[in-house]
């Protein structure tokens, strides 16, 4: 394990969370290797440094990183933290818990759905980098119904703004399936229709402009799936761990 602050390594085991562990440093009640560490930015070596509160040794467990399905919802910006008006998303799921948790890739603050966090380095970036995107699958609700022959051009790609866009699949639903559900609580509006679409990058808006280039402006828009992840066990705003089989599914999508 790398070094990492006396606060970080506090929360981790468990002590207290990164803010309640700066006062019990100030205090002088943590010691590492039985020299009061008092300074706020001092950093420790989990695997050589031993550590202790009132005197008493704090290890980190073999901590393994953590996975977190967050189900966002509409309103928040895809952001740990921030200086805007809006809430973050990363209030939302259990930092003091699992610091350095982050959240891999991003959803619009007006798009809901599946948004996973982590801690581990590897796995966030290798599913976010455009040589690995996995897909992610979106429940659209759209002005009107396109068209066969639309969804044949998201088929064989688009090029929007002089930006090309790698192919996505569509296919219009049906508004009784339950998986529309989350874009039509209240039924469907006159004069639109659900679409599902499957895309591998992480563009911005990408899958508004590719819907908006066919003539479809997306008035909701719902992530259910990302790469082996399909969002279920978690309501709206709350977050749940990854199971284990769900973390390896992830790990071996990140190889
Ligand atoms: N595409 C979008 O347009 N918005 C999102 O939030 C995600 C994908």
């Amino acid at each position: 394990m790398s070094e990492m602050r006396l606060q970080r390594y506090l929360a981790r085991a468990g002590v207290a969370s990164r803010r309640k562990a700066e006062p019990l440093i100030v205090a002088g009640r943590v010691c590492v290797n039985g020299v009061p560490a008092t300074e706020l930015g001092s950093k420790v070596d989990p695997d050589r440094d031993t550590v202790t509160v009132d005197g008493r040794e704090v290890r980190l467990d073999e901590q393994e990183n953590a996975y977190v399905m967050l189900y966002k919802p509409r309103g928040y910006e895809s952001a740990m933290s921030g200086p805007g008006r809006r809430p973050y998303a990363g209030e939302l799921v259990p930092t003091d818990r699992y610091p350095g948790l982050f959240h891999v890739g991003r959803l619009d603050w007006d798009t809901t759905g599946l948004l996973l966090f982590t801690t581990d380095g590897e796995v966030g970036h290798a599913l976010t980098h455009p040589s690995h995107e996995v897909d992610k699958h979106y429940v659209a609700l759209v002005r009107g119904v396109p068209s066969r022959r639309e969804l044949d051009a998201l088929r064989r790609g688009l090029t929007i703004d002089k930006d090309v866009a790698a192919p996505a699949e569509g296919a219009v639903l049906d508004a009784d399936d339950p998986v529309c559900r989350p874009v039509i609580p209240e039924g469907l509006p006159y004069g639109c229709s659900v679409v599902g679409l499957t895309i591998h990058e992480g563009k911005k808006h990408e899958v508004k402009r590719l819907l908006d280039a066919i003539g479809h402006k997306v008035v909701r828009l719902h992530r259910d799936q990302f790469g082996p992840l399909v969002l279920s066990g978690v309501a709206p705003g709350a977050w749940r761990d990854l199971t284990p089989d769900e973390v390896r599914a992830v790990q071996e999508a990140a190889r």
